[in-house]
Parts: C-alpha cells; sequence; structure tokens
C-alpha cells in the first residue's frame, strides 16, 4: 500500500508541474516503480519458466501492459475477451505468451485463437467438442496450446460475486460431478495437456487457493498415469488463476507471495519440477491494486447535523461495487488541501464521500473520519490501482479523468482525459 506520506510527495509534485490542471476534477496516479519492484518479486517467487499471465481485466490500460511487458522477458496477459486477446498482441505480446479464458467463445473466437497460437482455456466440455469440430474440420490446427478449466468445488470465499469455486460455479467442468466426463476428455485428445482452476478473487484465504491446486494436481496425476500407458503426452501445463488477496487496509497484513508459493510446493511438490509442468499464473489484484489510488477534487461540503457529505468527483462510476456492496470493499481515505500538503486531525463529525451521479446510492464511502474538509481539498482514495477504472461505467456520461504514471517526480500521463467529442463518441 502506498501511505498517504507518498502520496503527498506525489500529489505535490503533481501539482507543482501541473499535471493536474482546473478541469482535472479528479485523476488516477501509477506508482510504476511500486509495479516494477510487484513485478521483481513475483518472477522471484516462482521457477524461471513460469509464465505470469497478469489478469488484462484488472487493468487495461495499453501503456500499462507496454511497460509490464518490459520488466521481466516471462511477463505475459491473461485475456477475458476477444478484446482484451487483441489488446495484448497489439501491445506487442508474443501469442504464447496470451492465456484465453472466456468462458462464452463463439466458433470464430476460437478460431482466431487457434490460428493466433495463443494458450486457451477451454472452459466446459461443449467448448471441447467446438474446439475438436474445428480441428478435424482442418479449417484450422492446434498452434498453440489448450487446457480444461476445471472447478475443484473446495468452497466459496467471503465474497460471493468473486468466488468460482463452490459446489456450484458458472465457470468450468465442476469434478466431483462430472469426473467420469473430464476423465474421458483427457483419454480421448492427446492435445489437450492443460489444466487450469481459478478459485477466486479477494475474499478467499490462502488455504483455500492451495487447497484447490490440490485437487486438481491428485487429478493431474491420476491422468498422467493413464494417459501414459495409451502413449499420449503428459498434462503438462498447470494453470494456478490468480487470487491471492491483499489487504485494503493498513492496519492488516495480507499473506505475502513466497509464502503462498511455498504451501503450493508443499501440497503439489512436482509442480516444481520444471522436466514435468511448466506453470502459469493469472495474478491481478495482487499485481495491481495497491499501486495506484485517485485524487478528486472536493467541489462543495455539505454540513447536516451529524453527518458532513464531501461532495467529489468520482462515484458509481469508478466506484461500483464500492457503492452498491458497500459491506465487501472499503478503501482507506487521506485528505489534502489545494497545494497538496496532507491535513492531519478529525473533524466533529463523519463524512459521506458522494458522488456526481445521479442516483442516491451514488456514495463511494460513508461515515469517514476525516479532518475538517474544505471546498477545493483533495481526497485521495487508496489502492485503487486495479478493477477500478477498468470497471468504469458509462451512466451520466462523465468524461473519464487523466491517469498518470510515475517514477520518484518524474511523471508520465498514461491516458488522457476523455474530451466531450471522444465521450459523445461513446454514444454515437
Ligand atoms: N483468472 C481468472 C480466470 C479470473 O476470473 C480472475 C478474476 C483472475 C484470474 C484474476 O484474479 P485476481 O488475481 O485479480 O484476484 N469485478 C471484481 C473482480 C472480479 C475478478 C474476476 N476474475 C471486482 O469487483 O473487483
Amino acid at each position: 500500500m502506498i501511505d498517504a506520506g507518498s502520496v503527498e510527495t506525489a500529489l505535490r509534485s503533481a501539482l507543482s508541474q501541473g499535471l493536474i490542471r482546473q478541469e482535472d476534477t479528479a485523476a488516477i496516479f501509477y506508482d510504476l516503480s511500486f509495479l516494477a519492484s510487484r513485478i521483481k518479486y513475483l518472477t522471484s517467487c516462482f521457477p524461471p519458466a513460469t509464465l505470469h499471465g497478469l489478469a488484462i481485466k484488472a487493468n487495461p490500460l495499453t501503456r500499462i501492459m507496454e511497460l509490464m511487458r518490459g520488466f521481466a522477458p516471462n511477463i505475459g496477459v491473461e485475456a477475458a475477451s476477444i478484446g482484451e486477446v487483441t489488446m495484448a498482441l497489439r501491445s506487442g505480446y508474443q501469442p504464447d505468451h496470451i492465456v484465453y479464458d472466456s468462458p462464452v467463445k463463439t466458433f470464430s473466437d476460437l478460431e482466431f485463437a487457434l490460428k493466433t497460437g495463443i494458450h486457451i482455456n477451454i472452459d466446459n466440455l461443449s467448448e471441447l467438442d467446438r474446439v475438436n469440430k474445428i480441428t478435424m474440420a482442418g479449417s484450422c490446427t492446434m498452434s498453440g496450446s489448450a487446457g480444461l478449466r476445471i472447478n475443484p468445488q473446495i468452497g466459496l470465499g467471503t465474497i460471493l460475486e468473486s468466488s468460482v469455486a463452490g459446489e456450484y460455479s458458472k465457470f468450468g467442468v465442476p469434478i466431483n460431478f462430472f469426473r467420469e466426463e473430464l476423465e474421458k476428455a483427457y483419454l480421448t485428445h492427446p492435445w489437450l495437456t492443460g489444466v487450469h482452476l481459478h478459485v477466486g478473487s479477494q475474499g478467499c484465504p490462502m488455504h483455500m487457493l492451495t487447497d484447490g491446486i490440490g485437487v486438481l494436481y491428485d487429478f493431474v496425476a491420476d491422468m498422467n498415469r493413464k494417459r501414459g500407458r495409451i502413449g499420449f503426452p503428459s498434462i503438462s501445463v498447470f494453470d494456478i488463476g490468480g487470487g491471492l488477496p491483499i489487504s485494503y487496509q493498513s492496519a492488516t497484513s495480507p499473506p505475502s507471495m513466497d509464502e503462498y508459493v511455498r504451501k503450493i510446493a508443499e501440497r503439489a511438490p512436482m509442480l516444481f519440477d520444471p522436466a514435468s509442468f511448466k506453470l502459469i499464473t493469472e495474478f491481478g489484484r495482487w499485481i495491481y491494486t495497491n499501486a495506484g489510488w485517485t485524487v478528486s477534487r472536493v467541489e462543495y461540503v455539505k454540513r447536516d447535523p451529524a453527518i458532513n457529505t464531501a461532495m467529489i468527483h468520482v462515484g458509481a462510476d469508478l466506484f461500483v461495487r464500492e457503492c452498491l456492496n458497500p459491506r465487501d470493499w472499503r478503501h482507506e481515505y487521506s485528505l489534502f488541501d489545494q497545494w497538496g500538503r496532507l491535513k492531519e486531525g478529525t473533524d466533529d463529525h463523519p463524512y459521506n464521500l458522494a458522488g456526481p451521479l445521479c442516483f442516491s446510492g451514488d456514495i463511494v464511502a460513508k461515515n469517514v473520519l476525516l479532518p475538517r474538509v474544505e471546498e477545493g481539498d483533495y481526497i485521495v482514495i487508496h489502492d485503487t490501482g486495479g478493477y477500478t477504472f477498468s470497471m468504469w461505467s458509462r451512466y451520466n456520461s462523465r468524461q473519464t479523468p487523466r491517469i498518470v504514471g510515475y517514477r520518484a517526480d518524474r511523471f508520465e500521463i498514461l491516458k488522457e482525459r476523455e474530451t466531450l467529442e471522444e465521450l459523445q463518441g461513446f454514444w454515437r
């Protein structure tokens, strides 16, 4: 997490260098050195041949995708749609560094993916039939590699909307219900050399993630014995998905990546034998979220008898889940004056941080203790580097904010504030 002191340093330089103009009522910042160190640490935890497919859905900014690729040779992406696959190809990712994971791939999506040579994670047995049909028809061959997504059915985490390994899930093939069908799939398709799982995103403790990996590890060991007997190549691509939780609160410490890797190695040691397996990871939140923060100017302050409301320039357009599901999603907030100086103390009454959108649920956070807020101050919402701008909502047609990267006091505009013409273009 980037603390208020470090944000203050960056915010003051950004203001003095004119990066937050009058029209930049809000802006999003990324500490690029933080991202580089994240990648360095991640790649040091796993075997060197691991492909780290960073989840594009967490942060699809083209410039960030280009930068991430430069931080280490084994950085790839996990794409949730053909749109994301295309963006990855255009940002310079090699096909064998792209992992394609949509649960609703059409025939033409599959044909495109097969021709391009990316790694496809097949979501279900009907999709497997389609891939078979396409390759049998001879219109294209399997130029990349493929795995099958299996739901290990090890249970739900604390956040239902992002838990996908319960008894029921819309993703993957549930192993307890379809064990026989899964065996048949692996014993009739020699080219099916991968497995894929993803347990959930945030809200799933580390032991759930390793339990899920363990279920698939045992299944793969069994399948590889049987495939060996019939002369099929072993299942050798093991995609563990993403999901390592992070902390949105500075007082709580999240599990560390090296501890996670140690736990995986205890449960599934052969995964770390490079002659037997190639690992794929698909982290998103752990990579990006703590690296970014959002700043909004306070336009007005309303003072009711027991509660204050700071009217700010980002609401449910940028913070969809914080507004709609505040129980599960809460950030930390800091207050700065118009020159970017950190304000200290606590006002007599707490604050609601209310967005600009036209519905009463457009409140980013309720009852936040803050120093006294004045018009023209800056509110910073911490830990917004992942699953925030990527979930932007067009409701009320607000212009998307300027997005800025920095290394110490050197700034780079990653994406310009949306113009009114571009905004109109969306609806045209
Ligand atoms: N792989 C697959 C197949 C996924 O579905 C996801 C996240 C990831 C990897 C990355 O998981 P991570 O490491 O970021 O936890 N809209 C939600 C986030 C949903 C995440 C969906 N899938 C939110 O409000 O934050």
